[in-house]
């Protein structure tokens, strides 16, 4: 199996360890996760697995094999998040592509490397996911979507048809969007809500129907 490692800690990172241990045991056999890459509070281990080393020590990891995946974002600061991991020049053929077994895939999705697609979802035909793009338990995405690279799409949230979402995009939990809708860059729709619209870049929308709420960071 290959040897996964997951960039962040609890949360994002930790939901998506358990994820592929819960993979394993449903008998897939291509990632095996291994610990984590965080930088914080000098921990050793989160929730009972090993911190392995952090962001410095990732050329050394590399070297050694292991394969990655990133969660590491911010609402108010993705561009500078998404630079931070460019700097570490993870080669993309060493960014895991993980989809846990429970998910429903259509058979011509297109997985950008280190997209992750949690147990539940559902992903429509002639979708398009970038790299690093997350797709959380029991999301919805309908046919034809373009997701960017590093964009989140949160547990239960439900996307309609042809939407084109870019990059560093964080679309909230139990949101609903309209088809045929673009979402600029770096831009959140917060949880709950009902987009109709447009959204710009750097964006904050929020209610039922959107609206702007704030320029994000
Ligand atoms: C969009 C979001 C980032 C806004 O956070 P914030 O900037 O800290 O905003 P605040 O909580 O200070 O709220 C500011 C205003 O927006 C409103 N608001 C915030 N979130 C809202 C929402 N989801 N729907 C409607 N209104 C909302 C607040 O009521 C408040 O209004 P007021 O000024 O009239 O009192 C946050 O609500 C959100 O959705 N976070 C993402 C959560 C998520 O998806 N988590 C999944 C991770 S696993």
């Amino acid at each position: 199996m290959k040897k996964v490692l997951i960039l962040g800690g609890q949360g994002n990172a930790s939901v998506i360890a358990n994820a592929i241990m819960d993979a394993n045991k449903r008998g897939a056999n291509e990632y095996q996760f291994t610990g984590y890459i965080n930088d914080r509070d000098n921990a050793e281990e989160i929730e009972g697995y090993p911190v392995k080393g952090g962001l410095g020590d990732i050329p050394r990891f590399i070297d050694e094999g292991y394969y990655f995946l990133n969660t590491i974002y911010k609402i108010d600061g993705q561009r500078e998040r998404i630079q931070l991991f460019d700097s570490l020049n993870i080669p993309d053929e060493r960014l895991a592509v993980f989809v846990h077994p429970t998910a429903y895939i259509a058979a011509n999705v297109e997985f950008g490397p280190g997209s992750v697609v949690m147990p539940n979802a559902i992903i429509s035909t002639s979708v398009k996911l970038g790299k690093c793009a997350r797709v959380m338990i029991g999301a919805i995405i309908s046919h034809n979507c373009t997701i960017g690279a590093h964009t989140f799409v949160a547990a239960g949230s439900c996307s309609g048809s042809n939407l084109k979402v870019g990059e560093g995009v964080h679309i909230s939990m139990n949101c609903t969007i309209r088809e045929f809708l673009t979402i600029g860059n770096y831009s959140t729709l917060a949880m709950g809500s009902v987009l109709l619209k447009d959204m710009g870049e750097l964006e904050i929308w929020a209610g039922n129907p959107a609206k702007l709420l704030r320029n994000a960071q």
